[in-house]
């Protein structure tokens, strides 16, 4: 499968509010969420919250015989160590549709996100991913991330 990616304009904020809406339902049910409805109206707020996010990029890919329809994407912001102050680049979201996983489309966005934070000068690309979702965790691993902090919880 030939696929493009290109960068994200205006007009795409719709289609990516829904798949990353989508990502987001996914790891809430891995999390044992039991409103889906919920979870989405709260989706929509934080959604519009990281957009305004001062710089960021989000990478589109497409099926090249039907570019008009995103297949998958990556968002990518910048931010700073709370305490060091030492900048880096956070994957906020990574998803690709169902029926177009295990096609590389993951790593090539990946790649696009990394080429973004070198592009800046960033040293550091991070991310955060639910330990139930062993899927995203093979990938991120196969692409050379290690865990390097633990977020830690306890059902009381
Ligand atoms: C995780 C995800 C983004 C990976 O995208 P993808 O396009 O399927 O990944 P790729 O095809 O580029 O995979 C590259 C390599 O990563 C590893 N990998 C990918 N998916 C994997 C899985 N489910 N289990 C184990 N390893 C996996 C493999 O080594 C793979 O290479 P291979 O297929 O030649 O073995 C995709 O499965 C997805 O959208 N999942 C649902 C949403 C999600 O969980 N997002 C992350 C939130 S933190």
């Amino acid at each position: 499968m030939e696929i493009i990616i290109r960068e994200a304009v205006e007009a795409d904020i719709p289609v990516i509010r829904e798949m990353d809406r989508d990502v987001v339902l996914y790891v809430a049910s891995l999390d044992g969420a039991k409103d889906p409805g919920a979870v989405t109206i709260r989706h929509r707020d934080v959604f519009e919250r990281w957009l305004n996010i001062e710089q960021q990029k989000i990478y589109l890919a497409f099926e090249k015989k039907n570019p008009g329809v995103p297949i998958g994407f990556v968002w990518v912001v910048t931010n700073t160590e709370q305490f060091t102050g030492l900048p880096y680049c956070f994957v906020m979201d990574i998803g690709i549709k169902e029926g177009y996983r295990r096609a590389g489309i993951g790593k090539a966005l990946m790649e696009k996100a990394t080429e973004y934070a070198r592009s800046l000068g960033y040293k550091r690309l991070k991310l955060m991913v639910n330990t139930r979702n062993r899927g995203a965790i093979g990938f991120y691993r196969g692409l050379g991330f290690r865990v390097e902090d633990l977020y830690m919880k306890k059902e009381l």
